[in-house]
């Protein structure tokens, strides 16, 4: 374990963007963890899990941690559930793939979401109707203040959409170690997004591992792979909005799709930024993917301020057309 002076982060964020961190560490145990936090001369941290969904403002004056410890283990099983516990390091789709080839289900639906596992928590990562939150058991964390592990149950980490204690009250404070996930041993799909119930067939008819194919098409047919153009998933959330204010956009647009949410009701924001005009956008090498007006791209040689520029004339567009605050679901360094 040893800390680096002035780090390119290029391969560490999904934008490739080409920031430098002042310091920066990988840890494999929390032992090592303890050790890089006493060594380091920085005033602050940024723990960087995948790099998937993190935009950084510019170079990074502090240290930046990224954990690499990667186990995967069966805690513990009974006749309904098997308990599965993976380090913050690990690759979250490797953890999809080893769940369903032990014939544990809940993750379907979320495979191919990049990033590491550690993540899972803090963003509450999700997608096809599924949230991470829906697997997890409880999570182990570092609490910097007191040096001790502590574990958390998934009530306690006040989940929300994709949103957690972690992004809140605990920002800062604690550093995800380890997930304990729950899984089913009985195959229940989810298919209550999109068209998934049409492309599958009945309930019965196909294996999880045919899920999680259909899963991952769907994905690359929509989504830009980030080791050919930079970029970081949805950029931004899907706004919720009052069911009189949904009402009246159904009446101007009637092919708009809205999903109930609570007591109000969550609009897609790739369809108002694509309905204002932007899909396929380009300015320089900043971008808006042409198949997914959510996700903003990097075709290269794109800076920061470009992307932030970016996202925000798109943010004041949408604004002006609709009425609607449409906000980062990136977290902006
Ligand atoms: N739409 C458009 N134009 C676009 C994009 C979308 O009209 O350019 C419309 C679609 O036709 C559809 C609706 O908007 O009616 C929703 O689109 P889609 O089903 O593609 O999903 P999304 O709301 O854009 C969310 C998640 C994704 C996740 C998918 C599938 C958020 C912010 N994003 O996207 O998550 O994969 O649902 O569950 O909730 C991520 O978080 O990085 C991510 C990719």
């Amino acid at each position: 374990m040893i800390i680096t002076q002035n780090k390119c982060l290029l391969e560490y964020n999904t934008f490739r963007l080409n920031v430098f961190s002042s310091e920066f560490a990988e840890y494999e145990t929390v032992d090592e963890l303890r050790e890089v936090l006493r060594s380091s001369h920085s005033k602050k941290w940024y723990l960087l899990s995948g790099g998937s969904n993190t935009l950084f403002s510019s170079d990074y004056d502090g240290l930046i941690l990224h954990p690499i410890s990667k186990n995967i283990s069966v805690e513990r099983e009974d006749s309904a559930f098997a308990w599965v516990r993976a380090d913050a390091g690990v690759n979250w789709d490797n953890f999809v793939d080893f769940t369903i080839n032990n014939n544990f289900y809940g993750s379907e639906n979320l495979s191919i979401i990049p990033g590491l596992v550690g993540a899972s928590p803090v963003q509450n990562i999700g997608a096809y109707g599924v949230e991470a939150k829906d697997i997890i058991d409880s999570v182990e964390v570092y609490v910097l203040d007191t040096d001790e592990v502590v574990t958390m149950s998934a009530e306690e980490c006040h989940f929300g959409y994709r949103d957690s204690i972690f992004k809140h009250e605990l920002s800062g404070q604690v550093i995800v170690l380890n997930v304990l996930y729950r899984l089913s041993k009985s195959f229940k799909p989810i298919l209550k997004y999109g068209n998934l119930s049409s492309e599958l067939g009945e309930e019965g008819s196909f294996s999880a591992k045919e899920l999680r194919d259909k899963i991952i098409e769907i994905r690359n047919s929509k989504l830009p792979d980030y080791t050919k153009i930079g970029n970081g998933g949805s950029f931004f959330k899907n706004p919720i909005v009052s069911v009189e204010i949904a009402e009246k956009l159904k009446e101007t647009y009637p092919d708009i799709t809205t999903y109930a949410d609570g007591k109000g009701v969550k609009i897609p924001a790739g369809w108002l930024i694509d309905k204002a005009g932007w899909k396929g956008y380009r300015d320089g090498d900043a971008g808006v993917y042409e198949h997914q007006a959510l996700v903003l791209v990097n075709h290269g040689e794109a800076k920061p301020k470009d992307i932030i520029m970016l996202a925000n004339s798109i943010i004041g567009d949408v604004k002006e057309k609709f009425g609607i605050l449409i906000s980062p679901e990136i977290n902006i360094l």
